[in-house]
């Protein structure tokens, strides 16, 4: 049987409605007041409030498909396996069901639904230490299910411990691998474990602890079971194929790239090891995100998610000129994703028009800038590769040579020599270097972001210096977080009493901008570090002095009436006619949680909040900037 990313998802639902499971919408990718990432990138990461003991709206026992984003290895894809974004399948029991239910189901789904053959599984659990016992009790429903006792092996915390991040709730885990080499499968899974052919297909996570920022863990106030497995990887793993590229997910987008490039071998051979096909899997893997991203109403800006949104989507343009794709090729590319990918998302048909505006307006912008830009760069590079000398560049004075011929450095430049295109920032570094301040011209000058250069660069056998670029770029501050995913901590994962509170007078500010600028004000983002709270929502132009004035006040009121706080489940359709306001209301599932303030806010939210306003003490706009085209940002705090 060929396994498809359609069918292995409709299967995951099937199996887990059966077993009393609501299956819940995949929350947007943007986490919503967790600093500590920029996208989602497992299935529990939203749900860690109520892993955390909130209640969820619709009970205990939950499944998914998660969209997840991973761009901390941007570089990489391209390769056979790494994607920047992919879906990750997920149930959970809130406190519900634990260890035993859950190895009992996951070796039924394996072996009944998917119906792989236990002589092709092995499972891995915790060794024990300090933290946690050894997981015997695993190990024993692992060999009740018929795991041979050999195909158990006892990890460390490298393996086999999950945690979200350096604070948050984590446990000791138990992973499942499936074997895909030619061979029959080594009976001893201790000693083979780290054979690439044993590939991990799944992971559940026994989630009863809590790391709080000292590292010192304590016992989460209900048992919990989170577990994951990666879509498109596990497809590829079953059907023993070289990459996810040969996978359904990616078929009728490397079928349109080919078309669009008259390049037929992108469709017929997408794993090859050619530069053709390297720079279509690009493409494809990047426009996917990108479409993923923009559906969730994000811009291309110079700014976080925005930025990385924008590397993306101009990183896909600069590879579709190597393959001669048209003009304007992202939003045909993004409509594919669309048909495809909004059965399951429907957000990206609802945002459809969004997507496909924003893709088409950073594409010609890019278009106009990249044509000079890469001039620009072969100048940059010219002084690097010949020296200045009559000989090799007459018309040197006159300033670039298209012909000239990059050469070692070492044998043609004894000497450093100031190209003469611009002054200062083209100086020569030792090594064979493009300067942080000339990466840092093409950034701004040109919108090349940093890895575009490295990738220009590396095609002529240079490198960029880095350190310089950022340093040029920090005293710009042109980016607050891009590049940097875990800067903050904090967030809603540690629950500590001012992220809650700063989470409540987000309720309360969103609220009192609606009032003061007009009810076209939406959410559009949240963000909470222990210092402040930050909040973009849609408005399109500055707030004035006055207004800025007006908000802070009516937050104040707000908290000084000290009002309770009360939260109370209802459907999506009876909270909207409450009255109640919500982010991207078409991604809750069929019950919300509502929370109101007094009279003055009414709001889906999973929670956590103070009980009163009057906790809040008092309410401080720091700052109001833009965020991207139509969204405003404010910072806000509390003491
Ligand atoms: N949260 C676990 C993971 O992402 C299940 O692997």
């Amino acid at each position: 049987m060929k396994h498809t990313t359609d069918n292995l998802r409709t299967a995951w639902f099937e199996f887990w409605r059966a077993r009393e499971h609501a299956i819940i919408p995949s929350a947007g990718v943007l986490p919503d007041n967790d600093p500590t990432a920029l996208f989602h990138n497992s299935g529990m990461h939203p749900l860690v409030p109520f892993l955390m003991g909130e209640s969820h709206p619709e009970g205990v026992r939950i499944a998914n498909a998660q969209k997840c984003i991973r761009t901390g290895d941007i570089d990489e894809v391209g390769d056979a396996s790494h994607l920047t974004f992919f879906e990750m399948l997920g149930n959970w029991s809130l406190g519900d069901y634990f260890k035993d239910d859950q190895i009992r189901w996951s070796f039924e789904f394996l072996t009944q639904v998917l119906k792989l053959p236990v002589k092709n599984l092995a499972v891995s659990v915790f060794a024990g230490d300090d933290d946690a016992p050894r997981d015997t009790e695993a190990a024993e429903v692992w060999k009740s299910c018929d795991i041979a006792d050999e195909r158990i092996a006892y990890l460390g915390k490298k393996h086999n411990w999950w945690a979200k991040g350096d604070i948050g709730p984590c446990g000791p885990d138990t992973e499942m691998f499936f074997w895909v080499g030619e061979d029959p499968a080594p009976a001893n899974f201790q000693d083979t474990h780290d054979d690439p052919r044993w590939v991990e297909i799944w992971n559940d996570v026994f989630m009863q602890f809590h790391r709080d920022a000292q590292g010192k863990l304590h016992p989460l106030p209900q048992k919990n079971i989170d577990t994951g497995m990666g879509l498109e990887r596990t497809v590829v793993a079953l059907n023993k194929m070289s990459s996810v590229y040969e996978t359904d997910a990616f078929a009728s987008l490397l079928q349109k790239l080919s078309e669009l490039s008259d390049k037929p071998e992108i469709a017929n051979n997408p794993a090859a090891n050619t530069e053709t096909a390297r720079s279509a899997r690009i493409i494809a893997d990047h426009i996917r995100t990108a479409t993923i991203i923009l559906a969730d109403s994000v811009a291309p800006s110079n700014m976080d998610q925005g930025y990385i949104l924008r590397r993306l989507i101009r990183r896909a343009i600069r590879h579709g000129r190597k393959i001669n794709m048209p003009e304007q090729f992202c939003n045909i590319l993004a409509k594919t994703v669309i048909d495809q990918l909004s059965p399951t998302y429907p957000e990206l048909k609802w945002n459809e028009s969004f997507v496909l505006e924003e893709l088409e307006r950073e594409e010609a912008q890019f278009q106009k800038t990249l044509e000079k830009g890469e001039r620009e760069f072969q100048k940059m590079i010219e002084p690097l590769s010949c020296p200045p000398t009559p000989s090799c560049h007459p018309e040197r004075s006159e300033g670039s040579s298209p012909s000239c011929h990059f050469k070692s450095r070492s044998s043609c430049h004894p000497e450093p020599t100031k190209p003469a295109h611009r002054g200062g920032a083209g100086r020569l570094d030792s090594g064979s270097q493009i300067s942080g301040a000339d990466a840092f011209h093409l950034y701004e000058t040109y919108g090349f972001p940093l890895e575009i250069t490295q990738e220009l660069a590396a095609e002529k056998g240079l490198t960029v210096d880095e350190k310089e670029f950022q340093r040029a770029f920090e005293a710009h501050q042109a980016l607050s977080r891009a590049g940097s995913e875990q800067k903050f901590k904090g967030g809603l994962g540690d629950q500590s009493e001012t992220t809650v509170k700063l989470h409540t007078a987000t309720h309360l500010l969103h609220a009192a901008l609606r009032k003061v600028l007009g009810l076209h004000v939406e959410q559009r983002g949240s963000n909470i570090t222990p210092e402040r709270l930050r909040f973009d929502f849609s408005h399109p132009e500055k707030m004035t002095p006055e207004q800025i004035a007006e908000v802070e006040q009516l937050v104040n009121e707000a908290i000084q009436a000290d009002a309770p706080i009360h939260c109370e489940e209802s459907t999506v359709d009876a909270a909207k006619e409450a009255g109640a306001i919500g982010l991207f209301e078409h991604k809750y599932g069929d019950k919300v949680k509502v929370y109101s303030m007094g009279e003055f806010s009414k709001e889906i939210c999973g929670g956590p909040h103070v009980q009163s306003t009057g906790e809040l003490g008092s309410f401080k706009i720091l700052k109001e900037e833009a965020s991207s085209r139509g969204v405003r940002r404010i910072k806000a705090t509390v003491s």
